[in-house]
């Protein structure tokens, strides 16, 4: 299981990106003092902690199947309901959430379909669903570049799921009875101070590009590090990954 690692691995590698989506994605749901939020799939809480800005702890609840993230989460402000679990049986009751997202997460769920359809569940009829996924298939997700070196030098590795295009989303959350659903696009810029502090991060077996990085024999790994210094440069410099953004009334 990939997302078996600790939080700070996984910040290193993949929260420096998600934790800015994640405000993205809470302007864009407009979530508002008073409500009661669900982050599924929190990792360490890079969603979560934005809800608890703006909400407070109290009003935040959180759940995720690795065990290390879910006591990542569990030691941000004290007071979020962090529980262990999986988006496709939340042991929430109906109708308790005023917004419920999931972000980068749908496309690491055993059954997406079933899993959107428990967010709307748990969601008061009215409010917001909402989900992110990077844009996997048009390459311009956080580790794009590694891709690219992945083409030249292993191209018969195992990929991530390509399925996620434009519109894939959108069309699952129909399918699961939401409503009033629209989309976006949400652009991250993150400045990497140089090429291995971005490079560094990919080495610990954190996600499905992290195995991949992993399981290559030494002299290919170099080859893939060394293509992408070619393509990056020494840094510093300005990576932008842009995500898919959807939501839907419950
Ligand atoms: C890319 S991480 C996103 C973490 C966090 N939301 C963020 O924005 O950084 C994907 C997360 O989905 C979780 N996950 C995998 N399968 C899941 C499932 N079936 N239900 C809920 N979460 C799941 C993983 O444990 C991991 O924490």
């Amino acid at each position: 299981m990939t997302f078996e690692v600790t939080g700070e691995a996984y910040d290193r590698f993949m929260g420096r990106y998600s934790r800015p989506l994640a405000g993205s994605f809470t302007d864009w749901l407009d979530v508002r003092a008073g409500e009661r939020a669900l982050d599924v799939g929190c990792g360490p809480g890079a969603w979560t902690e934005h809800l608890v800005q703006r909400l407070g702890a109290d009003r935040v609840s959180a759940i995720d199947p690795s065990a290390p993230f879910v006591a990542a989460c569990r030691a941000l402000p004290p007071g979020v309901d962090v529980r262990e679990g999986t988006a496709e049986a939340l042991p929430h009751e109906d109708d308790s959430f005023d917004v419920a997202g999931a972000c980068p997460v749908v496309h690491f769920m055993t059954d997406p379909l079933a899993g959107l359809k428990e967010l709307a569940r748990v969601t008061r009829p009215g409010c917001w669903v909402g989900a992110t996924v990077w844009d996997i298939a048009g390459r311009r997700a956080p580790m794009a570049t590694i891709w690219s070196a992945l083409d030249k030098v292993a191209p018969a590795r195992e990929t991530e799921s390509t399925e996620w295009s434009e519109g894939h989303l959108e069309e699952l959350f129909e399918r699961a009875g939401l409503h009033h659903v629209d989309g976006t696009q949400l652009a991250v810029t993150v400045t990497h101070a140089s090429f291995d502090e971005w490079w560094e991060p990919y080495l610990h077996g954190v996600g499905p590009i992290g195995e991949t990085i992993a399981g290559l024999d030494p002299e290919r790994r170099e080859q893939v590090r060394a293509h992408c210094h070619e393509l990056s440069g020494d840094g510093p410099f300005d990576l932008t990954a842009v995500a898919f953004a959807v939501r839907g009334r419950a």
